[in-house]
């Protein structure tokens, strides 16, 4: 499977700590834990002495000790010792396996398997991050219960506006989808390069409805990038969105808002999102099949441009864990 060579966040940067923390990527478990020095390490959750779940031991010099027979693992996943043969020097043979890490974007990201050679994967950037504001927050994680990819599209999505973030986002009385132009990076990511949408409250600050002009960009397969400007002034926001596949039907997500409002408190702006999240999520749990669907199965009409684009990227990309 082709997404194991790429790189797909895990967790937030801060959750993990000292103590072993229980993930899942691909439908493969994963334990996490920082070393003393801070960086993090990952191994596949099981070990290789009997295989129980190595996430339920403990963290001990560094190493993390497993909660059965008590063989301990250093961040390479090589066995540092057995204790029932504490003269023994363990081999090769007894390691657990290891996974690379990188972090960035105050996520951690893993990548399960080395690509093929001369076909390394980079983890998706944010085009012009310099020219971000500095302020982020990150929201999350939410556990949903569908693919990566349906939640991914949804970001995309801007018909549902109307319908989904009634007197939010959208406005019932404005349901119409202006049309639109989608083009692609020069690597193929579907990019809008301008939408225009009436919104009764754009923003956690907003008091009245306002024009909003977006942005939006496919980072990765199951990444996206928006960014949101009002007419009348207010803040510039640009959001990610990062989907963790933890299975074919089950993802986790953060979203990372950078904006320049520089007043509104951290509660508050967290509190917007949430909401509109919680708008979001019943509705995409409520889709059949949980996996997006990129043979056919589903109608498109004009205004779902950008989610066909989507879908025809994740396609060329050879895209198999989350769709049908
Ligand atoms: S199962 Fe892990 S030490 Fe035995
Ligand atoms: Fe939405």
């Amino acid at each position: 499977m082709k997404e194991r060579e790429g790189w797909w966040p895990v967790a937030l940067e801060a959750e993990v700590g000292l103590q072993p923390l229980a993930q899942s990527l691909l439908g493969e478990p994963l334990v996490l834990w920082r070393e003393p020095g801070g960086a993090v390490a990952a191994l596949a959750d099981r070990c290789p002495h009997r295989g129980a779940r190595l996430s339920l031991g403990t963290v001990v010099d560094g190493t993390l000790q497993c909660p059965y027979h008590g063989w301990r693992f250093d961040a390479q996943g090589r066995c540092a010792a057995i204790p029932a043969l504490p003269e023994f020097q363990p081999a090769v043979v007894h390691a657990a396996c290891r996974h690379e890490v990188q972090l960035a974007h105050g996520l951690v990201w893993v990548r399960l398997a080395a690509p093929a050679e001369g076909n390394d994967s980079a983890l998706p950037g944010i085009p012009r991050l310099d020219d971000l504001p500095s302020r982020r927050l990150i929201y999350g994680p939410f556990d949903v219960a569908t693919s990566a990819p349906r939640a991914v599209e949804n970001f995309l999505d801007t018909s549902h506006f109307a319908f989904v973030h009634r007197g939010w986002l959208g406005d019932a009385g404005h349901p119409e989808v202006p049309a639109y132009d989608v083009t692609e990076t020069l690597d193929g990511r579907p990019v809008i390069e301008r939408y225009k949408a009436w919104q009764p409250r754009a923003t956690a600050a907003a008091q009245d409805g306002d024009w909003v002009t977006y942005r939006y960009e496919v980072l990765s397969p199951y990444s996206a990038l928006l960014t949101k400007q009002g007419d009348a002034g207010g803040p510039q926001d640009s959001y990610t969105i990062w989907a963790c596949p933890t299975t074919e039907e089950s993802c986790r997500l953060w979203f990372a808002q950078y904006t320049t409002d520089e007043t509104t408190p951290d509660e508050v702006l967290r509190d917007f999102q949430v909401t509109i999240f919680s708008q979001d999520q019943p509705v995409l749990e409520s889709q059949s099949p949980k996996r997006l669907p990129l043979s056919g199965g589903e109608v498109h009409s004009a205004a779902d441009r950008l989610s066909a684009a989507y879908r025809r990227y994740l396609k060329r990309c050879g895209i198999t864990f989350g769709v049908c």
